[in-house]
């Protein structure tokens, strides 16, 4: 299955996947373009170190937002994806393209959703969000893309625990490692087994 992966920071969840795929769990994947907004994003770099495809799409650099939207459309097309993975990609996914690939596009949110997820809370905020609450029950959600936030089919959860003395930094550590970086590349696996009923 051809994969497209769309990130925006570090991308230690496509790293995640990587990992997956060099240990075998994801057979019959295949990672055929990681797209970044963000030309310093250190995943275009793991990308690269694998020779892998990695195109930077900024807005920054396009006239208006349609003009981006239009660039960012043709940028998936052109790599052909069965699957889009959206893994820290923090861009409002434009229509045009969710209507393009309808249920072929999954995001990792690092939240259960349907607590602290949509306008404003991506990355840290969501643990900062988490932590002025005071929750003591966390987690991360793969979901599909629709076209809300973070509104989509929930596909996966995993729940984590907030512990005294957490830091957003400490906290959205643990999520990625106790959840994140487990249930995205476990998700990634089924769609491409066949074992995931698509939509
Ligand atoms: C991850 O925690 C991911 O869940 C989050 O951004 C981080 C990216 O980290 N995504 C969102 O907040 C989407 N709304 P990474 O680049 O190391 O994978």
């Amino acid at each position: 299955m051809r994969i497209c992966v769309c990130v925006s920071g570090g991308g230690t969840n496509l790293q995640a996947i990587f990992d997956a795929i060099d240990a075998g769990r994801i057979p019959g994947a295949e990672i055929v373009r990681v797209i970044s907004n963000n030309p310093g994003a250190f995943a275009l770099e793991r990308a690269k170190n694998r020779g892998i495809e990695a195109v930077c799409i900024s807005p920054k650099t396009f006239p208006d937002r349609e003009a981006f939207n239009e660039a960012l459309l043709q940028g998936l097309k052109d790599c052909k994806p069965e699957l889009i993975v959206l893994a820290g990609f923090l861009v409002n996914v434009p229509v045009c393209v969710i209507r393009e690939f309808k249920n072929r596009i999954i995001n990792i949110h690092p939240s259960l959703i349907p607590s602290f997820c949509g306008k404003g809370y991506y990355g840290l905020k969501v643990h900062e969000g988490v932590l002025a609450r005071g929750v003591k029950v966390t987690g991360a959600t793969v979901h599909f893309v629709d076209e809300g936030i973070d509104t989509g089919k929930i596909i996966a959860q995993k729940a984590v625990c907030v512990e005294d003395g957490d830091t957003p930094e400490i906290l959205q550590k643990r999520v990625m490692e106790q959840a994140e970086w487990i249930i995205l590349p476990e998700t990634v696996r089924k769609i491409v087994a066949g074992e995931l009923q698509i939509g």
